[in-house]
């Protein structure tokens, strides 16, 4: 099998001559990828059905996954550094997970009924999560938050949310200026992210209507943007003062340890959404919280809040989804991995430092960001304070390189570490990361 190393790069080039350049190496190593593009765009517009997955000019088309390695369509193998945006925890092909979905497979798939795999699993997350006291199933992360938001305008009577700038909770959740235009229609009240005076001057405003404040502990859309415990806090000693039901949404950081990033930070929000790995790779989300909020959907109450969803216990997803947990990602593992993931961001930011260019990695545990910038990182506003051409093109060409040295990651340097990951492919990723910095110094520093 081939690599992804093709050609020679030259190191005095401008930023935009050395982006061109890295990108028709990307070009002419990816034809069947390209001539898969133009065919999908005959059928999907920009031939894709899911955005993130989108780069110009075209995605690499992935054939395979075995482990932590992808394998394109044009024979290049990558180390997945990208794990799916953390649903890929397990990697592709953990012998536990596939047990499990072959084991489900064998009694049938969309069965109708209760089925023997959701109490277990219910039963783990509420254990696991210190705000769970009842959860219930659902298919996406999106979802998880649709519900866990619905759930919390029903049981206080009061309409409106407060989210944050550069937030993301799903498709029709998101809060990067530009990008709300199908945000489903709820009355939004948009607060600035890690600013606790601002957002409390806001939550006292809007209190009488407020029924949740809706927060990423990490945001990871926004460049794996870590919210400051002191932040965290305040909303949570603000919401129970005001009754606003503070929902951490943990569909992303819930792999931080047993009990999700809440445990780790010691705040408990009164809701939470979760999803990506929960299925083990499969769909499987999940919103849950105090009992009295959850019991409104109790369809042995009269008047009952009604929950539906033809894949809510869908059978492959929660076999894998419990076998995963309780087998696999067990409460030290999780811990492990947490320890693993803070140690390869200090080595990054080491190198970082070491070159002394303006680069960093941020995010928190196993999920993480690289950025081609220095100073404090503490919301997207300071990301977004960069000029937006050069901090695309630095981006790009991040990615580029490092997909022409075998790893595989999204192009705003979004990366996750998965189980599987060898301690080999730490070293070679880190070594990729400091050939970059080298080669791309005179850029990184203009
Ligand atoms: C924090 C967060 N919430 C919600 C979602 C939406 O999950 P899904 O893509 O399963 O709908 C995502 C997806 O990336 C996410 O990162």
């Amino acid at each position: 099998m081939a690599t992804a190393r093709a050609g020679v790069r030259r190191a005095n080039l401008g930023l935009e001559e050395a982006v061109a350049e890295a990108e028709a190496r990307y070009v002419a190593a990816r034809p069947k990828s390209r001539a898969i593009f133009e065919q999908n765009l005959r059928a999907m517009p920009g031939g894709n059905t899911r955005t993130v997955l989108f780069f110009s000019p075209f995605p690499t088309v992935i054939s395979e996954g075995r482990g932590a390695r992808l394998l394109d369509v044009d024979g290049h193998e990558y180390v997945d550094w990208l794990g799916e945006y953390s649903a890929g925890l397990y990697g592709h092909s953990h012998p536990v997970i596939l047990r499990a979905i072959r084991e489900a497979l064998e009694h049938g798939i969309a069965l109708g009924g209760p089925n023997r795999f959701e109490g277990p699993l219910a039963a783990e997350l509420c254990r696991r999560f210190p705000s769970l006291e009842l959860v219930r199933f659902c298919n996406s992360g999106t979802e998880a938050n649709l519900f866990a938001i619905s759930a919390a305008r029903a049981f206080t009577g009061r309409p409106a949310v407060m989210v944050f700038d550069y937030g993301y909770h799903g498709g029709v959740f998101y809060f990067t200026p530009g990008q709300d235009r199908i945000n489903a229609p709820f009355p939004w009240v948009l607060a600035p992210f890690n600013d606790t005076a601002g957002t409390l001057a806001l939550l006292e405003a809007h209190a009488g209507e407020l029924a949740a404040v809706l927060i990423e502990p990490m945001q990871g859309g926004a460049g794996a943007i870590c919210a400051e415990p002191a932040f965290l806090a305040a909303l949570r000693e603000a919401c129970t003062r005001h009754g606003v039901c503070l929902i951490f949404d943990e569909v992303m950081t819930s792999r931080m340890s047993a009990g999700g990033l809440q445990a780790r930070l010691g705040i408990t929000p009164d809701m939470t959404s979760l999803g990506k790995y929960l299925g083990g790779g499969l769909s499987l989300a999940a919103f849950g919280g105090k009992a009295a909020i959850m019991a409104q959907f109790d369809p042995r109450r009269p008047g009952a809040v009604p929950h539906a969803g033809t894949f809510n216990n869908n059978v492959l997803a929660m076999a894998a989804g419990l076998a995963g947990l309780t087998e696999v990602a067990t409460p030290e593992v999780l811990d492990a991995h947490f320890e693993r993931g803070e140690r390869l961001k200090a080595r990054i930011n080491d190198l970082a430092a070491r070159r002394g260019v303006p680069f960093q990695c941020t995010g928190t545990g196993t999920i993480l960001g690289l950025h081609c910038q220095g100073g404090p990182l503490r919301s997207g506003r300071d990301l977004a304070a960069q000029d937006p051409a050069r901090r695309e093109r630095l981006q790009r060409l991040l990615h580029y390189d490092l997909l022409e040295r075998g790893h595989y990651l999204a192009r705003r340097g979004y990366l996750t570490v998965s189980l599987p990951l060898s301690a080999e492919d730490e070293e070679s990723f880190l070594a990729a990361i400091d050939e970059f910095l080298a080669l791309r110094r005179h850029l990184l520093l203009d």
